[in-house]
């Protein structure tokens, strides 16, 4: 049968990933199976290359953290999927607070997308996070505060400046079913694409929950992808209210073999990636109280049925 990326690349996808952050990598147990390149093709930093980590104060860039991902990802012979250049959440004090004229703002959000994007060539980035309210509005923040939608491709402009090679993302949740979000994102990237702004990709981050992975994902994905953009399953994970139950585990298997076989069944949808891949170090348990066990592998790093739900998506 073979491991997670293997099955996805015998699909013809690009990569099967996973989120991965510092303070894990010293644990050797850990990084046993992250380190296996026929399980993951693919690495994404959860902190280490958002705004706070990389440009703490105006203009001065810190990259060792960024570097020490972008290099395990070299020397694995992982792809590595940038994370990000703009979004509202884990900004520095001088970007969230604001105060900027519009032109200031341009150039601040034009050196720090460029200076990312350089630094890291020849990756995938995701050049805007989150730009959305559920309802499909604008996220009300310092960017479309003061520039209103148009950081959007300032944003993206500067990335394609910085490296033609770059793979560019808008990368979003609550879009993965038809709903005013969904709609939303798939009218940015009609008016992008009609007025020439780069961008390659929608990232589908697909955070869901056991018995409720929506069932028009595959639909979804077709739709993006009918707009002349390639798709990718972006931080993938599926919760549940704890305790978890042979019952609740059997349902996540289901679901997550639901979400693989969609990507697998769209040809535009060119990988998977799952927003770490152990209950040990997901973000779920500190942002959802009493919910967690969202991965295919449990807290002792043991593997779930979750699993076997990835393995029979890929159609193996
Ligand atoms: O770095 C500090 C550390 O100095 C401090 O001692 C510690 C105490 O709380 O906090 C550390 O920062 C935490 C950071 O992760 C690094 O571990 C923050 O509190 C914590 O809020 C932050 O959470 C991250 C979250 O984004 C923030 O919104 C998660 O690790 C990360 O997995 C998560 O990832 C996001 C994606 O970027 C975008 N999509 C949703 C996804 C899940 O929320």
């Amino acid at each position: 049968t073979g491991e997670l990326n293997q099955l996805a690349k015998a699909k013809g996808k690009l990569y099967f990933g996973t989120a991965t952050d510092n303070n894990e990598l010293s644990d050797t147990a850990y990084t046993a199976i992250l380190d296996d390149h026929n399980m993951f093709g693919q690495i994404t930093p959860a902190n280490s290359m958002k705004w706070d980590a990389t440009e703490p104060s105006r203009g001065t860039f810190t990259f060792a953290n960024g570097d020490v991902i972008a290099n395990l990802a070299k020397s694995n012979g992982q792809l590595l999927r940038g994370h990000n250049c703009v979004w509202y959440n884990q900004l520095p004090s001088w970007v969230s607070s604001g105060g900027f004229n519009s032109a200031t703002l341009t150039s601040i959000i034009q050196t720090h997308c460029s200076t990312l994007v350089g630094h890291y060539k020849g990756q995938v980035w995701d050049v805007v996070n989150e730009p959305f309210n559920d309802d499909g509005t604008w996220r009300s923040d310092v960017f479309y505060n003061t520039l209103g939608q148009s950081y959007v491709s300032i944003a993206l402009q500067a990335a394609r400046t910085a490296d033609p090679n770059a793979k560019l993302y808008i990368n979003e949740y609550n879009i993965e079913y038809a709903g005013a979000k969904a709609t939303a994102m798939m009218n940015l990237v009609k008016s992008l694409k009609s007025s020439g702004v780069p961008l390659d990709g929608i990232g589908l981050q697909c955070h869901f929950i056991v018995g409720d992975v929506p069932t028009g994902l595959q639909s979804i994905l077709q739709q993006f992808v009918a707009l002349g953009v390639e798709v990718a399953i972006t931080e993938l994970d599926i919760r549940m209210t704890l305790p978890a139950t042979n019952a609740l585990l059997q349902q996540q298997e289901k679901d997550y073999q639901t979400v693989i076989s969609a990507c697998a069944a769209v040809e535009g949808c060119v990988g998977v990636t799952v927003w770490d891949f152990t209950d040990k170090y997901s973000w779920v348990p500190n942002t959802f109280s009493g919910q967690g066990e969202a991965c295919p592998w449990d807290a002792n790093l043991q593997k779930k049925p979750a699993y076997s739900g990835i393995v029979a998506g890929w159609g193996a």
